[in-house]
């Protein structure tokens, strides 16, 4: 038993209202929910994927990656706990804003709130519409995209999220920042999608660099292009990822925090051996708007 997804991410933000307009008005996920400073977003028939609340933290808050069952979340508990883990378990106030049956909570090695649950709300009778056209996201499965996550010490962060919570190594990428400075980057996967979580020890300030939506769509990437491209907020051109061969390109949120715009991503089976790559693009992602 492990994970099987990544259901939702939660950001606590300075600027609630510029991220309603970067993931409605420009990403085209539709808001679902706008109350005392807490915008709800939906992606697919899922009731919420993406929470955004009023907090000076300007960051990432919390992650929440699905089990099955009830006895998924119970044999999770356990082997947490058996691991040294401090885990709390969900109230039932806290389940019900997040809409799910039943939920635990813990910390990463670095401090970031990651939460497992099951039962999380389906709203297949309120259709999801995109606010600017977006065809649609590939979720389902693979759930709703992938984040990397900078931290101080990679491999203890890798120990963790793989010995534990059960993420497999997909391949390692060598990204050179300088002529003798090289930093993997571990790409780990819980279900088909090539990487639900990255993970690198790159100093960014943020527990995040960036989170990855993934369209049904060529156009739709490339209307979002189009679309942010007036606003200034794009930091790389369109490009094809080595290992993942996601079709893309990164714009900054409100936060600082980067979001990964793709379609066309290949996916892993149980065939997958672990690759390693020098770099990190086929082609593109060139930086854009700020200095290499
Ligand atoms: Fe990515």
């Amino acid at each position: 038993m492990s994970v099987k997804n990544l259901g939702y991410l939660g950001f606590g933000v300075k600027d609630v209202q510029a991220w309603r307009t970067c993931l409605a008005g420009k990403f085209g996920l539709m808001e679902a929910g706008y109350i005392d400073g807490n915008a709800l977003f939906r992606m697919d028939s899922r009731a919420w994927r993406i929470a955004v609340h009023q907090s000076e933290d300007d960051d990432l808050a919390y992650t929440g990656y699905e089990v099955a069952n009830a006895e998924g979340l119970a044999q999770m508990t356990e082997r947490l706990r058996q691991a040294g883990v401090t885990v709390s378990p969900g109230d039932a106030a806290l389940a019900k804003r997040r809409g799910v049956i039943d939920l635990i909570s813990f910390v990463d090695p670095f401090g970031l709130t990651v939460e497992l649950y099951y039962g999380a709300t389906e709203v297949f009778e309120q259709p999801f519409v995109s606010t600017t056209g977006v065809s649609g996201f590939v979720t389902g499965n693979q759930g709703l995209g992938h984040i990397v996550r900078c931290v101080p010490d990679a491999l203890k962060t890798l120990e963790f999220y793989t010995k534990i919570l059960g993420f497999e190594m997909s391949d390692i990428v060598d990204l050179t920042l300088g002529p003798d400075m090289k930093i993997p980057l571990y790409f780990l996967h819980c279900n088909e999608r090539h990487h639900t979580l990255a993970i690198a020890a790159i100093p960014v300030p943020k527990k995040i660099h960036h989170f990855m939506l993934e369209t049904l769509s060529m156009d739709d990437v490339g209307f979002a292009y189009d679309r942010l491209g007036l606003d200034n907020v794009i930091t790389t051109t369109l490009g094809k990822h080595t290992n993942d061969h996601m079709f893309s390109f990164y714009s900054k949120t409100p936060s600082g925090i980067e979001v990964e715009f793709g379609w066309g991503a290949r996916t892993v089976d149980d065939t997958w051996a672990v690759t390693r790559h020098n770099t990190v693009s086929i082609w593109g992602h060139k930086p854009v708007g700020r200095a290499e």
